[in-house]
């Protein structure tokens, strides 16, 4: 997704930029640009289609030096990735405006703009807001003044950053369902839409709030809010070690992420589990009151967090004897839903700035549900600002753009929202809550356990270097994991995944099997092994090579175009989460043996902030 570094200081303030773009490249972007405004007192730019290390390599070609600039990185929606149309965007050669989110109504203000004599040189929306504010500089010459005016006219997302060279002592910012920060630094101020931006320069932060205006000079900052009023934000001091933005021995964030599961659990866990219970007070004061309430579940989510609101269906109706619903958010926001009474509704982002889980929450609050509880692992997002109640997952900054540890904590947080509503509503046994807390205890373990398997995992990979279709199985919670394997592999290694519940391959599916497509299969030893196991041997008799993650115990043995790999043995109802760590490392390493871009997969973003 795009990204907006900016900067107002009294030193050169290019490298800083460039540094902030480095740092949000984690994001996904598909071109990148700088707007300086240069000691000798004209607004200059440099764009670069690719990389930033491209735009690096220009600006060290024709350096731009000066005191207050804006940078961008760009994901394309309105025009194709090229330099033409990455941001800055110039109207006239006084202005420049980067952008992040989406303009609806950019082409009835394209035509009018037009109409008034303003020449395009992009596709994108962006440059309609570049011109609105030049035309509303004319009645207005005061910059925040102009953007006040120009924001009135525009549908949609964004966070905006803008600067001029006829009032070049500022940087002039505005929020509207795009988050923006600002840096406080001594006697130099920033901006970014992520504070991981300007970690390098600062640790004091002003979050923007929806509607706010911001007004930003080397040694004060001004907010308006979205009545126009001036307000104050809080000024918050930012630590958090988790969020180094370091490989240290890995040789992709993805790998380092996997490895960080057992202490992210850990930490997920970390005073939320009483002697044999679960601490309801987790999800907040409020929450015993509510979740006694509580009827049924509806769940919203989108990608790997989707999954995570799938296996969660299976423990919430299994162990607390709720109802629940899991649906994408992109359907959810759009469908006329019917809310059966006194329905919690979830939501379950790693972001929490994900606009279509966002905007599903914002439509449920319409629609009489009981309340809201977001699980998330941005504490400061809007998603866990908007909702009643929240679970922070504690997985620390997630960088490789496939989620991995966000979604084994969300399942944790999943869990524990399980075991809370049944303890809280009598439907849970205090026995099997009790084993179960005891059995959470245990997992950061299992996991290091299924991680030392790494090898191991890295041989079944050479299975998938030359094959370009796959099918994942699993049944019931497995299902879920399955689909989860299956997107990972797709993500990272872009060869063709898909999920199907065991059960449904003779439905359709089986007609793909032959020795050309592996089919990849979890297993733990439940009640549905034996089905599982006469399931595949439906692949087998047609030729299908087997890869098979089973229980030590499931009794499963090699055999001729059957892999068996042995996982530690684990409770029933824990087993999605162990069974997901040898999927995550399979596709990890056959997008290593692909040579993909394993963190920065191509057309993906890690935090999807436009529709
Ligand atoms: C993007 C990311 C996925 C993620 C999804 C939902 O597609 O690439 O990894 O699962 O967004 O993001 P969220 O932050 O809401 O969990």
């Amino acid at each position: 997704m795009c990204g907006i570094v900016g900067a107002v200081a009294e030193r050169n303030i290019t490298a800083i930029l460039l540094e902030g773009l480095k740092r949000l490249e984690y994001r996904g972007y598909d071109s990148a640009g700088v707007a300086v405004f240069t000691n000798n007192g004209t607004l200059e730019r440099m764009r670069r289609n690719g990389k930033v290390a491209e735009l690096e390599q220009a600006l060290a070609g024709e350096p731009l030096a000066g005191r207050l600039g804006i940078a961008h990185t760009r994901w394309a929606t309105h025009g194709a990735p090229c330099e033409r149309n990455a941001h800055p965007h110039f109207s006239g050669s006084d202005l420049a405006v980067v952008h992040n989110g989406i303009i609806e109504n950019h082409e009835a203000l394209r035509e009018q703009l037009k109409g008034l004599g303003y020449v395009f040189t992009s596709d994108t929306d962006t440059e309609v807001i570049a011109h609105l504010l030049n035309h509303k500089l004319k009645d207005n010459s005061d910059l925040t003044a102009a953007l006040k005016a120009t924001v009135k006219e525009l549908h949609g997302a964004y966070g905006l950053a803008v600067i001029s060279a006829k009032q070049p002592d500022r940087l002039v910012a505005a929020r509207s369902g795009s988050p923006l920060v600002i840096g406080l630094g001594l006697g130099e101020n920033f901006l970014a839409s992520d504070q991981l931006a300007l970690r390098q320069v600062t640790d004091r932060f002003m979050y923007l709030e929806e509607g706010d205006i911001a007004e930003i000079h080397r040694d004060s900052v001004q907010i308006w809010d979205v009545n126009g009023q001036s307000v104050q934000r809080e000024a918050v001091q930012y630590s958090d070690g988790a969020e180094a933005a370091d490989k240290g021995e890995y040789r992709h964030y993805m790998l380092k992420e996997i490895h960080e599961q057992p202490a992210v659990v850990q930490r997920t866990l970390e005073n939320r589990l009483g002697q044999d219970h679960v601490l309801v007070q987790a999800f907040g004061p409020q929450a015993k009151e509510l979740f006694a309430k509580v009827r049924n579940v509806q769940i919203v989510a989108c990608g790997t967090s989707y999954h995570a609101g799938m296996v969660a269906r299976y423990w919430l109706e299994s162990l607390a004897g709720i109802p629940c619903q899991v649906e994408v958010a992109s359907e959810f926001r759009y469908r006329k839903v019917v809310v059966q009474p006194d329905t919690l509704f979830v939501s379950i982002s790693q972001s929490g700035e994900t606009a279509d889980t966002l905007a599903a929450l914002r439509n449920a609050k319409e629609l009489g549900f009981l309340g809201s509880l977001a699980i998330c692992n941005v504490g400061i997002s809007s998603l866990v600002r908007e909702s009643d109640l929240t679970l922070l997952t504690q997985a620390g900054r997630e960088i490789g753009v496939a989620s991995t540890k966000a979604f084994t904590t969300q399942l944790v947080g999943l869990l524990l929202l399980t075991l809370s509503l049944g303890q809280v509503r009598g439907t849970l046994e205090a026995g099997v809550e009790a084993q179960l807390v005891e059995e959470l205890r245990r997992l950061p373990a299992r996991l290091g356990e299924a991680l030392a398997m790494d090898s191991i995992v890295e041989k079944v990979a050479e299975l998938f270097a030359d094959k370009h279709h796959t099918l994942f199985l699993g049944r019931g919670a497995q299902f879920p994991v399955a689909m989860e394997g299956a997107l990972k592999l797709k993500e990272i290694s872009y060869i063709h995944a898909e999920a199907y519940p065991a059960g449904e391959l003779k439905h359709g599916p089986l007609a793909l099997v032959d020795n050309d497509m592996p089919v990849v299969t979890v297993a733990p030893n439940n009640e549905l092994l034996e089905k599982l196991k006469s399931n595949l041997q439906e692949v087998r008799a047609r030729g299908g090579e087997l890869i098979v993650f089973a229980d030590e115990q499931a009794g499963m043995t090699n055999g001729e175009g059957t892999h068996v790999i042995n996982m530690p043995h684990i409770h029933d109802v824990l087993a999605p989460i162990l069974y997901t760590i040898p999927l995550q490392l399979l596709s990890y390493y056959v997008a290593v043996l692909k040579g993909t871009d394993v963190d920065q997969p191509r057309n993906l973003a890690k935090s999807v902030t436009v529709e």
